[in-house]
């Protein structure tokens, strides 16, 4: 979700501007068909939706008769949830309460935000009831190199520490599936693929929706400039002859159970 935005507690990565969000990265609640297959959710299902952004996929969950839950860390995509007609909560995908009472957890593009893996795995596990099952899609080893190896340059090059300001954790699958079996889950599917995300404009709006925390280390007045250097520098290597875009994005898509 992002999107899906349950963060760290002590240093939220990013701000969330929903009508920002909905004009540049409606993609990634339009991308997750697949995962939502995979969860196949079905009627009278009690379901969580860890990180459910503005609630695009959280509503397609809800319309096939389940009853969901969707919890993201920020307040201002919790608004629009609700104003979806949905039981939309604040919270840190570190830190769940719930005890027992799903009977699975989804998750779309919201898990890389979230750099605690044994802290999110353990509040997924207390929330599902035994045997509930675990499914989820992000980010995985390899997601958006190209962008990142450019931002890394600019800024380096700036004097300024590229990659610090970095929010994200993209494993690889057998890191994940790691976590996953050592959190008390059987990991039922693990795959990790390429998945080139047509932008809906060039990468300026990804930028602006998405890398609050790279800019931040910047001052006011450098911003600006960096920008405009980093989507020149993207140019060649993330537009297409037809002149659209494709973020470098790799996935990673798995469904597990809680063993007991
Ligand atoms: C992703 O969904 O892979 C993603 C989204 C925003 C920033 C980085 C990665």
């Amino acid at each position: 979700m992002e999107s899906r935005s349950t963060g760290n507690p002590s240093a939220p990565a990013q701000d969330w501007d929903p009508d920002q969000y909905a004009t540049n990265a409606r993609f990634v609640s339009d991308l997750g068909g697949a995962v939502l297959d995979l969860l196949a959710p079905r009627a009278g299902e009690r379901i969580l939706d860890l990180g459910c952004g503005d609630g695009a996929l959280t509503v397609e969950i809800k319309s096939r008769g389940a009853d969901v839950v969707g919890v993201d860390a920020s307040p201002d995509q919790i608004r629009e949830a609700k104003r979806r007609g949905l039981d939309a909560r604040v919270m840190d995908g570190h830190s769940l309460t719930f005890e027992g009472e799903f009977d699975a957890v989804f998750s779309n593009a919201a898990l890389h935000w979230m750099p605690e893996t044994a802290a999110v795995l353990a509040g997924v596990h207390r929330a599902l009831r035994p045997r509930g099952r675990f499914v989820a899609e992000m980010g995985g080893a390899g997601n958006v190199v190209k962008i990142l190896g450019v931002m890394d340059e600019v800024l380096s090059a700036r004097g300024y520490p590229g990659l610090q300001g970095h929010p994200w954790h993209f494993p690889s699958p057998k890191e994940y599936a790691e976590y996953l079996r050592a959190a008390g889950f059987e990991v039922t599917g693990i795959e990790h693929m390429p998945r080139p995300t047509r932008l809906p404009g060039d990468i300026g709006g990804w930028l602006d929706t998405f890398c609050e925390a790279f800019f931040r280390v910047l001052p006011e007045a450098e911003r600006r400039p960096a920008r405009s250097e980093i989507i020149l520098k993207l140019e060649p290597l993330l537009a297409d002859k037809d002149g659209v875009w494709w973020a470098d994005y790799m996935r990673l898509r798995f469904s597990a159970r809680r063993t007991a």
